[in-house]
């Protein structure tokens, strides 16, 4: 393609889903942000940078290209030929929302391409509808703190920003877990007491959330319906949540589903937590990166850049 070609750049932050009780309703977005450009081109092509991104598909197969063409479907619309540059900070498969970030990209990139006339309202619902829970595509677009449902038909999404009190410890373990596969180790059919028990929890989160009562979230940050079924195959998370009352740190919970485990931590906090993920790492031989980091407030960005043809 020859002379000032329109691309369009998506900047969309990971996220952390649940938050201990929160399961498949409430999310956080982090810092780590995925890159994608798109620009019309003469045939398909999608490039990825970067060795941790080797392993996706660069064929009519990829989460991004098939989130467009879902979008363009929705409109009944055909996907016209598209190049598609992906660079990513978020590991995948770890828990932090690669995938939902993924599908907020392509979505508003798709709605970019066609006319950009829909609203983050409508894209959370298209997102939802992909991704089969609002938490982490709600993190993503919006940022901040989000709370959301999803009936399997409408998804609901509010989002409210988060200060520096709190801020969060992520430790990210060298090995991957299936989402799909992690769902399934949950249970269809929980128990009445267990549900109730979640619904008080994570309605007292969301409370402290707000109310920026964060010294209380470790009386809530506790869990029935999945970090119980999840935590044999999340190295060192059963034993993180024995302790971590006996440290001054605000709770820990599984990342999404897993395996990063997240730590709220007061201020001047950080070094505390840093250590005893240390700690834990070399005393259950668990290789860990650990990032600590606030929560990011601002969701997804889009800029419409004007270059020359993309690869
Ligand atoms: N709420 C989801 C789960 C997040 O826990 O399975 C992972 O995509």
């Amino acid at each position: 393609m020859i002379g000032r070609e329109k691309i369009i750049h998506v900047k969309v932050p990971g996220s952390s889903a649940n938050l201990g009780p929160g399961f498949d309703s409430l999310g956080l977005a982090l810092p780590f942000y995925l890159s994608v450009r798109v620009q019309l081109a003469e045939r398909n092509s999608i490039k990825v940078y970067g060795d941790h991104l080797a392993s996706l598909p660069l064929d009519s197969s990829n989460l991004i290209y098939q989130t467009m063409n879902y979008f363009y479907q929705k409109e009944n619309q055909e996907l016209p030929p598209v190049a598609i540059e992906i660079e990513s900070e978020i590991p995948l498969s770890r828990g932090l929302g690669s995938s939902g970030a993924a599908i907020v990209a392509g979505l508003l990139a798709a709605n970019e391409l066609m006319d950009g006339k829909k609203s983050k309202e409508e894209i959370l619902q298209y997102a939802t509808e992909l991704e089969g829970h609002a938490d982490n595509v709600a993190a993503s677009l919006y940022g901040g703190f989000v709370v959301t449902t999803w009936d399997g038909k409408t998804a609901k999404a509010e989002h409210f920003p988060v200060t520096e009190e709190l801020q969060v410890l992520l430790a990210i373990p060298n090995y991957t877990l299936s989402t799909n596969i992690a769902r399934k180790a949950i249970p269809k059919d929980i128990p009445l007491k267990d549900a109730a028990f979640n619904i008080g929890h994570s309605a007292l989160l969301v409370t402290y959330l707000l109310t920026g009562q964060y010294d209380k979230i470790p009386l809530v940050m506790k869990d029935r319906l999945h970090q119980p079924y999840r935590q044999t195959a999340v190295k060192g998370l059963e034993r993180v949540i024995r302790e971590i009352g006996q440290h001054e740190l605000w709770g820990v919970a599984l990342s999404g589903a897993g395996p990063t485990i997240i730590l709220f931590i007061p201020p001047n906090q950080k070094k505390v937590a840093e250590t005893y993920m240390k700690q834990i790492a070399r005393e259950e031989g668990i290789e860990f990166e650990i990032k600590s980091c606030f929560i990011e407030n601002e969701g997804a960005k889009i800029e419409i850049l004007w270059g020359s043809h993309l690869f």
